[in-house]
């Protein structure tokens, strides 16, 4: 079934053009990748898939209602967010912090299930040992890991992560990534992230969009659109593509002489 469904969005900062004709479904129980050279458009298209921003034109639709329509706390229920970066991390326990999470659903106090959804998503994201460390004394990978767990115990329909891996080891990486994945499939929700591992990406998305200059440049199942050709096209590198376990594998070799990208 069709969760989300992104239509014909255009989307400017003031009058440059960053997203145009950008069209495509996710479905339950999908994971979406959306790779990309930087300054491509993919935290634009997240910005305005969880309505911080308001595109110019076409839709976003959640169970084929507009976003617009939903009212603050009704996409707070069903939508959680992890951005690329967070600028503002407040003094605060890990605890707290993911406790935040469960906002959406508390009434005038948080009971007992939103304690053990808590625990719940400490335990799997296997950082009991930082939860009662205040959150801006932690590493970089450990505040991502912590700002996942906020956005998995809230328990949305709908999960939004913009680079969720990007400060994380490769073993935190692989676990991380495990982790959604097995949410994604078990609680059937959709989920959508942008990645810059082309290689995590193809290991673990169900499928692909690859964005070129605020367009869609490719899209399908990671080895229709990881090839060499659309890698040197998009992110001007030679690469070699491989294939491990039906899934291909990146080596990049330099970058190459000619192709369409920017710089
Ligand atoms: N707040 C802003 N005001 C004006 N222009 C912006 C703003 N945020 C992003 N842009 C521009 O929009 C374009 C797309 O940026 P965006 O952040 O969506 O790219 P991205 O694909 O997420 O890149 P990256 O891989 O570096 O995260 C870029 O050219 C960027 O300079
Ligand atoms: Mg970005």
């Amino acid at each position: 079934m069709v969760k989300l469904r992104i239509k014909d969005v255009e989307f400017s900062y003031g009058s440059n053009p960053v997203l145009e004709g950008v069209s495509f479904d996710v479905n339950d129980g999908e994971i979406l990748g959306i790779i990309g050279p930087n300054g491509a458009g993919k935290s634009t298209l997240l910005r305005c898939m969880n309505r911080i921003l308001k595109v110019r034109k076409g839709v976003i639709m959640i169970d084929g209602r507009n976003i617009s329509d939903f009212s603050r706390i009704e996409l707070a229920r069903i939508m959680g967010y992890v951005p690329q970066s967070t600028h503002q991390i407040f003094p605060n326990t890990v605890f707290d912090t993911i406790l935040m999470g469960r906002r959406p659903h508390l009434g005038w106090k948080c009971g007992e299930i939103d304690i053990k959804k808590v625990l719940e998503t400490i335990e799997m994201l296997n950082i009991v040992d930082l939860a009662m460390r205040d959150i801006t004394e932690l590493s970089g990978g450990q505040q991502q890991k912590v700002f996942i767990a906020r956005a998995l115990a809230q328990e949305p329909e709908v999960l939004i992560l913009d680079e969720p891996t990007s400060n994380l080891d490769i073993k935190h990486q692989l676990e991380v990534m495990n982790i959604i994945s097995k949410i994604v499939k078990e609680r059937g929700i959709t989920a959508v992230m942008a990645v810059h591992d082309l290689n995590l990406a193809s290991r673990y998305v169900d499928r692909i969009i690859m964005m070129h200059a605020g367009k869609i440049f490719a899209v399908g199942n990671p080895s229709d659109v990881l090839t060499e050709e659309n890698i040197r096209k998009v992110y001007g590198v030679e690469a070699i593509v491989g294939e491990h376990d039906g899934r291909p594998f990146i080596l990049p070799i330099r970058p190459a002489d000619t192709g369409t990208h920017d710089s």
